[in-house]
């Protein structure tokens, strides 16, 4: 029952969260044709599959780890921690690479994505030559090989990352410049390392439901 629930509320989430997008953002020219591009390489396999897919191909137990945040919800965490056109964003798994194109267009701050799926960076990447766009990067690695070093912001969607790898995250996170902003969901990052201070938390939508979300400053 409660399983038919959580899926009713993510379609009509979903629902609502294309027509704010439409009306709030479609109005830039330049960022729709980027996402329609974008879509039109999913049409036949959803992000969700391809990363199924990779995380069957790599012998994973958890398959179903893949999310991706609002466009919406991205706008609202943008607002609420202050990012700017100077900054520059890392996105710590950033999947698809929808949300940097949003930050590259809305914020107009330089945009970093990095995953290690290369379907999503490969595709990523066509969209950015396509629509030849400057200020926005995308890098096939393992979240705990990047240099971070360059960053002012940080975001991680990672809700699903085991505490054991949340804690190499962190560890990587020690050359991160003192007053980096790191946005996490779900949990702060002063649970797990002394390096950070938590500077402020607030509610976000996802399809899933409510998430809370954390401004962690690096000392
Ligand atoms: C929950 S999705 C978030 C996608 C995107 N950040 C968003 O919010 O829309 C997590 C992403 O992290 C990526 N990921 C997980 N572990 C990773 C690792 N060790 N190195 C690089 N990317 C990783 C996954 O491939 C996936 O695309």
């Amino acid at each position: 029952m409660s399983l038919i629930f959580i899926n009713l509320r993510a379609t009509v989430f979903r629902l609502f969260e294309w027509v704010r997008v439409v009306v709030l953002y479609y109005r830039n020219l330049s960022f729709l044709l980027g996402d329609i591009l974008l879509a039109s390489q999913y049409l036949w396999r959803n992000p969700h599959q391809v990363s199924k897919a990779f995380m069957k191909s790599r012998g994973e137990r958890n398959l179903y780890t893949y999310g991706e945040t609002p466009l919406t919800t991205l706008d609202r965490i943008a607002r609420k921690c202050g990012i700017l056109s100077k900054d520059v964003v890392y996105e710590v798994g950033c999947g698809s690479g929808r949300t940097l194109f949003w930050l590259r267009h809305f914020v107009r701050c330089r945009a970093v994505g990095v995953d290690y799926q290369p379907t999503f960076i490969r595709r990523a990447n066509r969209v950015k030559q396509w629509r030849h766009l400057d200020q926005v990067d995308f890098l096939l690695e393992d979240m705990l090989q990047t240099d971070y070093r360059k960053a002012t912001v940080l975001y991680l969607y990672g809700t699903c990352l085991e505490d054991a790898m949340i804690e190499k995250l962190v560890g990587r996170f020690q050359d991160l410049k003192s007053g980096t902003k790191v946005v996490t969901v779900s949990y702060p990052l002063t649970d797990y390392s002394s390096d950070f201070s938590l500077a402020k938390q607030f509610s976000a939508s996802f399809p899933w439901g409510k998430a809370e979300l954390f401004l962690n400053i690096k000392i």
